[in-house]
């Protein structure tokens, strides 16, 4: 694996590839990314990945400095799976100066995750589009975990005519039920345990609305109480259309339930499509 660490080596590095395809991660890797890489390797004969933490997708009271970065961990997964090219810049490379221009992404991106997370989709399209410039894939691929993100970015490639085909990966599961997640590191042994209770709940609700419950709100009330008894502080479980993520009306047949809820300091995200 070749690991390029300037877009200037970026650039000659790519030359080499012809058919390329692009996994982009913050790091910390773990079987949903190496799930990600394996479905990428099916659609191009050469992968490539990048590692960084990007400080434009976090509130300022949130968690960049303490974000895991397990580097020469990360490198000997990449290796494992065959990645033919790693692009880990530094801030200093990527926002070499403040980045003033950034892509605002339409309303869907105040909703959900951006209600409780202001900018950041701001701060993801906009570290996005500059990975892609620089790596200049034919195809990505993002996991349906972050089911917001996915949708954010799909828009944007279309909407800005960018030359990359986005590809969704399924989410990747602990045992449990439990989504995989970087941030699953930070919970404490009883919040571990407690924390399957998030995709239960979206199961519960996606069998109710498969079984024919149209009652979406109530569902989704129901739900937050279950998980507010159980301890949690949840931000927001929804029924939503998949193709935009506007409500669910009755009569809908493509639907995805999404949460997000705290358990201490850790927040966790899932969703289920119906
Ligand atoms: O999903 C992530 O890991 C990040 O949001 C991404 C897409 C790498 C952008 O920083």
């Amino acid at each position: 694996m070749q690991v390029v660490k300037s877009i200037e080596d970026l650039r000659t590095a790519r030359k080499a590839f012809k058919g390329l395809a692009f996994v982009p991660t913050m790091g910390n890797l773990h079987a949903g990314h190496v799930s990600l890489l394996r479905l990428a390797r099916t659609h191009r004969t050469h992968v490539a990945a990048s590692i960084f933490v990007n400080r434009l997708q976090f509130a300022p009271t949130e968690d960049f400095d303490s974000y895991p970065r397990t580097f020469q961990d990360d490198c000997k997964k990449l290796e494992a799976e065959g990645v033919d090219l790693l692009f880990a810049p530094d801030e200093r490379v990527l926002y070499p100066q403040p980045q003033s221009y950034i892509v605002e992404p339409p309303s869907m991106a105040n909703d959900l995750e951006g209600a409780f997370r202001p900018r950041f989709f701001h701060g993801v399209a906009t570290v996005v589009l500059k990975l892609f410039n620089c790596v200049q894939p034919e195809v990505a691929v993002f996991g349906k975990k972050d089911y917001q993100q996915l949708m954010v970015i799909r828009n944007m490639v279309g909407q800005l005519d960018v030359p990359v085909s986005v590809i969704a990966g399924e989410t990747v599961r602990e045992a449990d039920g439990l989504a995989m997640s970087s941030r699953n590191t930070y919970l404490s042994i009883p919040d571990r345990a407690k924390a399957p209770q998030l995709q239960a709940e979206l199961a519960t609700i996606a069998l109710a609305v498969r079984g024919g419950n149209v009652e979406f709100t109530k569902l989704a009330e129901e739900s937050v109480k279950r998980l507010a008894a159980g301890g949690w502080k949840p931000d927001y479980i929804s029924v939503r259309r998949r193709e935009d993520l506007a409500s669910a009306t009755a009569g809908e047949k493509q639907l995805v339930v999404l949460g997000a809820a705290r358990l201490g300091a850790t927040r966790l995200i899932d969703n289920l499509e119906i």
